[in-house]
Parts: C-alpha cells; sequence; structure tokens
C-alpha cells in the first residue's frame, strides 16, 4: 500500500493531493438496486487481499451486432450461414486504441506499474492484480467479503465510482457488484413424488420436495400425460432421428457447480430407457474448478444430461462443469471457457500486446480463470437463470452481446426462460421502480435472464393435460411451475420478433398497466418457443422421480437443434447458429405447434395467456422435428 502511494505521488508531482484528486470528478459507474440475493454482507475485506480486477472496456460497433447477426441467421438473407471467424469477432468488437490508452493512463496515473497490467487476448479487458485498497481507492468503493448459506464466499461492494472522462470508456468492472447466482438454489424444488396433484395450483416459494417417494408405474405412451419419457417426447415432437456426423457435431450442456451428475442415476436410466447406452459419460470440461461427479446436488444434471444423452444417441455431449465448491460460478466463467479461439487469437503484431503472453506476474489471488479451453460447441443449453433486476444493465448488455458474438460464430445458445410465470425465482416481484418488494407493493413482473436477451433462444414450457394423449395440443404448462415469460426491462425488441409481439400486444392487450411490466410494445418479449416440462421420468440419486420446469425444456429443444445440425453436417452444410430469425419467420410457421391454452400466473395475477400465434407464454410454441427439419436443411 505505502509503495503504491510512493509510486503515485511521483507520477503526480504536479498535481496536490492525489488520493482527493482521483475521487473528484468520479461518477458512479455502476450500483446494484438491491442486496444479491441469497447473500449476507459478512465483513470488511482484508486491505490486503490481492483480488483480480477486470476492467471490461467499451467494445466498437456494438451498435452492429443485431444487423450482423441477421445477416448470418435471417433465412431470407442471401449470407445466411456465413458464420464469422473467432480472430474476425475479435478484431471488428475489440475496444479503440483510445480506449485501451484511456484505461491504461488512468490505472498509470493511479500508481499502478504498467508492467502489471495486461490486456485480454480477446481484447475486451483490461487485467491487473491489485490489492484491496488499491481497488477501493481507484473505483472509490468498499469491499466486503459476502457468505452464503451454501458455504460460497465472495468479494463485492454495493456500487463503484470512475473518474468521468473514462466512464465513457468502461462497461463493466468486476470484481464488483456482480454476484453469481446459482439458479437452482434449491433444487429439490423442482421435483415431487409420484402423482400428488398441484395442477392449477399457484407456485409456492418453497415449492415441493420429495421424500424420496419411488414411482412404481409401467411407462408407456398411454400415460405421457403422468410421466414423460424419451419415448413421450419422441412422439410428441414428430422427433426420430438418428445421427450420422456425430464426429463433426458438438452439443454442450452447462451446469453449475454444485450441481453435477451421478454416473449411477445416468445408468439407472439407460437401463429403463436406452440400454444400448449404459456406462456412456458426458465428456467433462471443467471450467473454473468445477469437478463432476459431486454430491448433494444432482437433479439438475441428471435430468438435463439424461435427456439430451438419450434423445440424441450416440451424439457425445460435452459437459461444461463450471465452477468449484467454493466459490460457484456465473455466466461469464462459461462464456469465458468457450473463449478458445479468441485466447488462441494472436492478434497481429501490435507491441503493446506482446506483454500479453506469457503471464509472469509472481503470487497473487487465485488461480488463472479457465479462458479458451474448449471449442463453443454448435449447440448449448443452459438451464440456470436469474431475475433481471438482480443484474446491472451494464453486465447484462455486456454479457448478452457476448451471446451474440457466439452467434456471428455459428453457435444456437439455449436458456431456461424460468419456472415462476411473470415472476422471479421464489415467486419475487419487484415494486414500480424495479425493486424486489413484499406485499401489496410487489405488483412489477420480474423477467429472467439470460433469456431475455435478444440474442438467446429462451425456452418456455408446455404440458400434455390430464388425460390427453401425445396427440392432443398441449398447454402451457401449469403444474408445479409456470412457463417464464414476459418482457425485458432491459432489452429492446429485437427485429426478427417485431411483427410477431407487435400482433400479440395488438390483438390480445394485456390487462396490465406500465407499472407491471414494459407494455410499451418497445420491450424484447420471450420465451422464444417451448418444449415439455412437466413430469419428467428422472433418475435421481439411486430411484426415478417426476421433475418439473423451463430446465426440461431447453435440453429437448437443445437435442432437436443438434440432430437438424447433424442433417445439415451430414450435406455439408455448417450449424443453425441462431436460431430465432428463422423460427419467428413465416415459412416457418408451419413447422411449430401454436400452444393457444394456459397462462403463466404471478404477482398476484394470472400472468399472461397463451393464444393464437406468439405468445409471451409459450413463445412460438412446441417444435415439429419432422417439418422444422427440411425447412433447415432447404437453407444455405
Ligand atoms: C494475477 O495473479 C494470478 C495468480 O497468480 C495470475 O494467474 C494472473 O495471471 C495474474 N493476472 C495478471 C493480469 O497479472
Ligand atoms: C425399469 O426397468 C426394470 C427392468 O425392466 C423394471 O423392473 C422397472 O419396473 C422399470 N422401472 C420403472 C420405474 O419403470
Ligand atoms: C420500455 O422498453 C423500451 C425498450 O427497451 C425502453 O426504451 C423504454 O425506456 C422502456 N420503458 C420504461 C418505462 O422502462
Ligand atoms: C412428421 O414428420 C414427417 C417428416 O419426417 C412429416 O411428413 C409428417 O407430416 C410429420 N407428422 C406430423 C403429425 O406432423
Amino acid at each position: 500500500m505505502r509503495g503504491i502511494l510512493q509510486v503515485l505521488a511521483i507520477c503526480s508531482v504536479a498535481l496536490a493531493a492525489p488520493s482527493q484528486l482521483e475521487r473528484a470528478n468520479h461518477v458512479v459507474h455502476e450500483r446494484r438496486t438491491a442486496a444479491p440475493v441469497g447473500w449476507v454482507q459478512s465483513h470488511r475485506a482484508d486491505a490486503d487481499h490481492i483480488i483480480p480486477l477486470r476492467v471490461g472496456m467499451k467494445q466498437q460497433n456494438l451498435h452492429m451486432l443485431e444487423d450482423l447477426l441477421m445477416d448470418v441467421a435471417h433465412p431470407d438473407s442471401p449470407t445466411y450461414g456465413q458464420h464469422w471467424t473467432p480472430e474476425r469477432v475479435a478484431d471488428f468488437f475489440a475496444p479503440s486504441e483510445s480506449t485501451v490508452s484511456s484505461i491504461r493512463t488512468w490505472l498509470s496515473d493511479s500508481g499502478i506499474a504498467e508492467d502489471k497490467v495486461r490486456l485480454s487476448p480477446n481484447k475486451g479487458w483490461i487485467e491487473v492484480n491489485v490489492t484491496v485498497a488499491t481497488a477501493e481507492r481507484l473505483l472509490d468503493t468498499e469491499y466486503h467479503v459476502y457468505k452464503h448459506p451454501s458455504g460460497a464466499k465472495q468479494l463485492g461492494c454495493h456500487s463503484y465510482s470512475v473518474p468521468e472522462h473514462i466512464s465513457d470508456h468502461v462497461e463493466i468492472i468486476k470484481p464488483t457488484v456482480h454476484f453469481n447466482h446459482r439458479v437452482s438454489e434449491d433444487p429439490t424444488r423442482l421435483r415431487k413424488r409420484a402423482n400428488p396433484n398441484h395442477l392449477g395450483q399457484p407456485f409456492s416459494g418453497q415449492g415441493p420436495k420429495t421424500n424420496g417417494a419411488k414411482i412404481d408405474a409401467a411407462f408407456s405412451l398411454a400415460n405421457c400425460d403422468q410421466f414423460i419419457t424419451p419415448e413421450c417426447l419422441r412422439a410428441l415432437y414428430n422427433f426420430s432421428y438418428t445421427p450420422v456426423a456425430t464426429a463433426k457435431n458438438s452439443y454442450g450442456i452447462v451446469e453449475f457447480t454444485p450441481q453435477a451428475f451421478l454416473a449411477p442415476d445416468l445408468d439407472l436410466f439407460f437401463q429403463n430407457f436406452s440400454s444400448t447406452q449404459i456406462g456412456q459419460r458426458p465428456t467433462l470440461v471443467s471450467i473454473d474448478g468445477g469437478k463432476s461427479p459431486s454430491f448433494n446436488f444432482n437433479g439438475e444434471s441428471d435430468l438435463d444430461l439424461e435427456y439430451a444423452m438419450v434423445l440424441t444417441n450416440p451424439q457425445p455431449i460435452t459437459l461444461l462443469q463450471t465452477g468449484d465448491l467454493v466459490e460457484g460460478a456465473g455466466f461469464d466463467n462459461w462464456l469465458d471457457a468457450v473463449d478458445a479461439s479468441f485466447c488462441t487469437f494472436q492478434g497481429g503484431d501490435d507491441p503493446n500486446q506482446d506483454g500479453i503472453y506469457p503471464d509472469t506476474l509472481p503470487g497473487g489471488f487465485n488461480q488463472p480463470e479457465s479462458c479458451g479451453i474448449v471449442k463453443p460447441p454448435f449447440v448449448v443449453s443452459v438451464s440456470y437463470g436469474q431475475d433481471e433486476g438482480t443484474a446491472t444493465h451494464p453486465y447484462a448488455i455486456r454479457q448478452c452481446n457476448e451471446y451474440g458474438k457466439l452467434g456471428l460464430l455459428g453457435t444456437t445458445v439455449l436458456y431456461s426462460s424460468g419456472d415462476n410465470g411473470v415472476a422471479g425465482f421464489g415467486g419475487v416481484c419487484e415494486n414500480s421502480k424495479g425493486v424486489d418488494a413484499q406485499g401489496a407493493r410487489a405488483i412489477r413482473f420480474n423477467p429472467g435472464f439470460p433469456g431475455s436477451c435478444s440474442f438467446v433462444v429462451s425456452v418456455g414450457a408446455t404440458q400434455i393435460n390430464p388425460g390427453a394423449t401425445v396427440n392432443d395440443p398441449e398447454s402451457a404448462c401449469e403444474q408445479v411451475i409456470f412457463s417464464g415469460g414476459g418482457f425485458s426491462d432491459i432489452f429492446s425488441m429485437p427485429s426478427y420478433q417485431a411483427t410477431a409481439v407487435t400482433n400479440f400486444l395488438a390483438v390480445h392487450p394485456p390487462p396490465y398497466s406500465a407499472a407491471q411490466f414494459n407494455n410499451s410494445g418497445k420491450a424484447r418479449g420471450f420465451p422464444d418457443l417451448s418444449a415439455n416440462g412437466a413430469n419428467y421420468v428422472v433418475a435421481i440419486d439411486g430411484q426415478f422421480e417426476l421433475v418439473f420446469g423451463t430446465s426440461a425444456s431447453s435440453p429437448v429443444v437443445g437435442s432437436m437443434i443438434t440432430m437438424i445440425n447433424d442433417a445439415r453436417i451430414a450435406q455439408g452444410k455448417g450449424p443453425v447458429g441462431f436460431i430465432n430469425p428463422a423460427i419467428y419467420s413465416s415459412n416457418f410457421a408451419p413447422a411449430f405447434n401454436d400452444i393457444t391454452t394456459g397462462t403463466n400466473q404471478g404477482c398476484g395475477t394470472v400472468g399472461f395467456t397463451a393464444v393464437n400465434g406468439w405468445d409471451p407464454v409459450t413463445g412460438v410454441g412446441t417444435p415439429n422435428f419432422g417439418k422444422l427439419l427440411p425447412l433447415f436443411l432447404g437453407l444455405p
């Protein structure tokens, strides 16, 4: 600390009182609206503790991202499918020279030695290891240690500031106000024992818990309304396809520790539903210390892998196991890990960047991040999410743009849309100012992120109605969970959905005020499509249980897209990448089963209602694989 102050004094000879000067002209850059859900502030962070500070710099050309994505993803575009190379993506969006030098000058003027400051290989971040005391001075903030009931700890602050002239060059700075949100915080709430009748009951904050009761029933196509199996899904979605190009294809499933699969559970599932797969395992990619198998929390991982593996057999599945058992991880961590091609990119011969490789800085805080350890799979399904209200806008926007870049590269990113209808996790809603609230003031809907990002495919949930068969129309899911859906408070309406969403709002105006949701007709609506999310038979902890949620819907849709990619690859074509512009187009409408019944209640309302055409409950509907495949095969 003393050393840094001395350097500072030398660098700023002409300037009186450096510390005051730095704080003058500081402007608040990011501030949390509420305490991080589930985390409790414990104590001030140790001033000497070293943290890896990362400054996410303002990128260039982001205003063009949506149009460029349409160029490669809209079925009418002459350049459909002409995905970008990672080098082109990294170069095109890299921060300007003046941004990079402004940040460098700010840091060196603040007493940080220039040789400690590193530009990330993807050019988006400036990285430097500093003490907590230095970070507090740079950002005019206080760091605290926060604790989570799971035992996890995280360092963070409530808000931070940067000098005004720097503000325009910065998107976000980490670690600061952003918290790792594990979505299946209480995974047991997705489970229930066989046959309790929850139909029509509002979701309670606690949700059902399993008591480990075993399902004793013969599964068959005749009782898919009570037990969903891979066979039911194949029948529901006209989905039968055996892949032929598995070596060239890829399908990734992201899991956040402490969620992890159990190998005996996979085998138990295979034994009953796909016996030739006994012994098959996903290919583990460990990100930031992620290990598998783990213990205790197996529901989400078992569900995702059992269904994805059987529905795409024999396609190998890549398991992106993210986070260690101590700290866990957030969405940024898996994004960093698939940055592979960005990280190996040498970035030309700019001498400014030669300092990047190798990293010789001794000592320090934690181990290096898992950056660029795996090529982005062509399809990635993530059954986790967080409330928009718990993310700052700069954080959500920067991350959303990364999904857009993955789309440019040809990857389809699917996120489950949430299980609480128009409410947030645990049924939480907001006051009219957009802050989490309780009771009568909790009137505002709480959209789920990243599903609300315009550059991901948001997947909602449907159900087979009780007593109905796989040949009858499904409804929006109203058993145990309600399909997450609504309108973003952060993202504006992308062009690809403008016709569908505008039509919905005009023909079926929701009976809610602007205080309840962004009803301007300019906000991003979600989900984009849906698939069954009720009564999944899943082998968990040695027995079969029923599981509910958009968590189930996302890997099922991902499996279908992966098989479509297989057929395209077999014809010498590329993967489909970002599918939203295609699935909203009129040509593709016949390839979806429009869902026209059911609602997604929450926040003391019935929520939105499924209607003809797109709706903020089930999107454009559920896929009919047999019809979808030739449409995608017909594209270049
Ligand atoms: C910070 O320290 C860690 C741990 O020693 C090291 O792996 C990392 O590369 C350092 N980062 C920078 C920017 O020097
Ligand atoms: C799984 O298969 C075994 C062996 O065929 C059978 O005895 C058992 O009933 C099946 N389990 C379920 C839950 O259907
Ligand atoms: C509604 O969404 C649009 C598009 O994102 C935005 O411009 C507008 O400010 C939002 N309205 C309110 C009241 O937040
Ligand atoms: C199922 O897909 C096939 C093409 O594989 C198509 O001919 C058929 O019409 C589809 N069935 C239904 C019920 O949509």
